[in-house]
């Protein structure tokens, strides 16, 4: 029943913008749709003199970190290509995700929000200590494994279409504000649904609302609870999380394809 797909990529273009620009990088239209997660995309040659080249990546998470924990085993058993785990962050004292991340060898960091700021300022005052993180990292990308707050301001032109996230839904459908966690399988098992899975998209200026890079699916079973649907979508998520990095990484290296012959 599970099955990988990619669907609506828009190219990647530009890196991460330099300091002080928050102007964003153009995309371009590149295929999407292959069956198993093949793309167009990801089976394009990478530059050769980049070939070998490590890819440093954040990850941001908010409590256990399972998917995280995917990430580091795809690591260390050379199934991540070129992407290197550079900063985990967590915006919550106490997730086990950091400490997976230091277990792991990893540089960890506790991120809080500001309590005092009200809502919009909150916001944007974490997203802008994040950004100025995960610059001093030189993480080219980001990885949302996890991560409930919602990122506001400059980072998301930085880092325009360099941030991914995963959702346990298939998106559109059971996203956007107040839907994470149980509230999302609860959600499916309402509306009847016989089918769910995740998704690994794009981050935009929505919630949930970013191109789709792919989507693993699992049957809704008859007598599923909340917390079984999440067990069995939580186990394709940790294929999707590093498939999802994989996408993004054949998408920035054609995109050097592309600089490179032009
Ligand atoms: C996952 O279900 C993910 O889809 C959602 O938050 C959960 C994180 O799980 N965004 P874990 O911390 O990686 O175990």
């Amino acid at each position: 029943m599970n099955r990988a797909y990619a669907a609506d990529g828009r190219a990647i273009a530009g890196g991460p913008a330099a300091a002080g620009d928050t102007t964003a990088a153009g995309g371009a239209a590149a295929a999407g749709g292959a069956e198993n997660g093949v793309t167009a995309a990801s089976v394009a040659a990478e530059p050769a003199a980049d070939k070998n080249t490590p890819v440093p990546f954040a990850v941001l998470v908010s409590g256990n970190g399972t998917n995280l924990q995917a990430l580091l085993d795809a690591e260390r058993s050379d199934r991540l290509g070129r992407g290197r785990v550079a900063l985990v962050i967590s915006d919550r004292r106490g997730a086990y995700a950091l400490e997976r991340a230091r277990l792991a060898g990893k540089k960890a960091l506790l991120i809080e929000a500001d309590q005092n700021l009200p809502k919009e300022a909150r916001r944007r005052d974490l997203s802008d200590r994040i950004l100025a993180a995960v610059r001093e990292a030189q993480a080219e990308f980001i990885v949302l494994a996890g991560f409930l707050s919602i990122l506001k301001g400059p980072i998301l032109d930085t880092y325009r279409e360099r941030i991914i996230n995963i959702h346990p839904s298939l998106l559109p459908k059971f996203g956007g504000p107040g839907m994470y966690g149980e509230r999302v399988h609860q959600a499916v098992l309402a509306a009847g649904e016989t089918v769910s899975g995740c998704t690994v998209h794009i981050v935009d200026q929505g919630t949930d609302t970013g191109p789709i890079l792919l989507q693993r699916t699992v049957p809704v079973l008859p007598k599923d609870t909340p917390e079984s649907l999440a067990e069995r979508i939580h186990h394709e998520e940790h294929i999707a999380i590093v498939d999802g990095v994989l996408e993004l990484l054949s998408r920035l290296g054609n995109l050097d394809n592309r600089r490179a012959s032009s």
